[in-house]
């Protein structure tokens, strides 16, 4: 049977629409609308992109955003007066600051400058810790999308094998801590693998549900697979191709046409977790405006 393929741009959608009408019901009861702050800090063009994209989702929900573009060139101090200034302003109830950050900026200390209650990312290490603890907290985009797309295709992860490949701050980790939780929706046994475990297939194999989050393009082949595996594919990977418009196309970290033959779900790229992670950041802006109202 060929594998389901799990539409992450309906879900997303899905998603939009419920935060939206729970944004308006926000604006008429409380009279607050969302507020995003995006900073953008030099010119990678990946980066610009996702930037663009969010701001212009904040727009269709009727969000307030700003965003703040920066040279690569500026001081950590700068940018760290930046946040400063967005933490104290009362519009803006969420702030992203784009990752990756220009070698000189120390990413930590950025992330730790934003207030955890405008948090979006789930990246500072308060929120980080409340996650890892079990407490209601905002969580990564990315990863709370997976979880959200595992739920909304029929694909409870509650008592699955998960293993995670990749153990990055943004994906592998969180993703991890989210799906391990005691909780419904969550509740599975879950392996991180990653580059210091040598052949991996001997882990995915044993996967129920499979999240390649490594960033190496076409990775996790049919061959690593348990027959019925759930695949989610992180990966967005630019590659070059000359018979595209734009000189390069996105892939994935999973060969799609092999691994759709073994899986019973997968999803695609684009279309997977990708729109999620936009999804996810407008109902985590919604969420910070809710709690910073109470
Ligand atoms: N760069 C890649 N993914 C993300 C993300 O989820 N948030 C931020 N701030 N930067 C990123």
């Amino acid at each position: 049977m060929p594998a389901q393929i799990i539409d992450g741009t309906r879900i997303a959608q899905e998603i939009r629409k419920e935060v939206g009408e729970q944004a308006e019901e926000l604006k008429r009861t409380k009279g607050i609308t969302p507020g995003l702050a995006f900073i953008l800090v030099g010119e990678n063009p990946a980066s610009q992109t996702y930037v663009r994209m969010k701001g212009k989702a904040c727009q269709e929900l009727g969000f307030y955003s700003v965003t703040e573009t920066m040279p690569g060139e500026i001081s950590e101090e700068a940018l760290l007066e930046k946040i400063k200034e967005f933490n104290r302003e009362p519009k803006i109830h969420g702030i992203l600051v784009q990752l990756p950050l220009p070698k000189l900026i120390r990413e930590q200390k950025v992330i730790e400058a934003i207030d955890p209650s405008k948090d979006v990312d789930g990246f500072h290490p308060y929120n980080v810790g409340r996650l890892v603890t079990g407490h209601e907290t905002l969580k990564p985009c990315t990863p709370a999308g997976i979880q959200e797309l595992l739920l909304r295709s029929g694909n409870d992860p509650s008592g699955k094998h998960i293993v995670v490949v990749g153990r990055s701050n943004i994906v592998g980790k969180p993703v991890a801590n989210i799906l391990l939780q005691k909780k419904a929706g969550a509740n599975a046994v879950v392996t991180v693998a990653h580059t210091g475990a040598g052949d991996i297939s001997r882990f995915t194999k044993t996967a129920d549900i499979v999240i390649a989050a490594m960033g190496k393009p076409g990775f996790l082949t049919g061959e690593m697979l348990k027959s019925g595996a759930v695949v989610i594919d992180v990966g967005t990977n630019r590659v070059n191709d000359p018979s595209a418009k734009n000189g390069y196309r996105i892939v994935g970290d999973v060969d799609f046409a092999s691994a759709s033959k073994v899986a019973k779900a997968i999803t695609p790229v684009p279309g997977g977790v990708g729109p999620m992670t936009i999804a996810m950041l407008l109902k985590n802006t919604l969420e910070a405006a809710k709690n910073l109202a109470s």
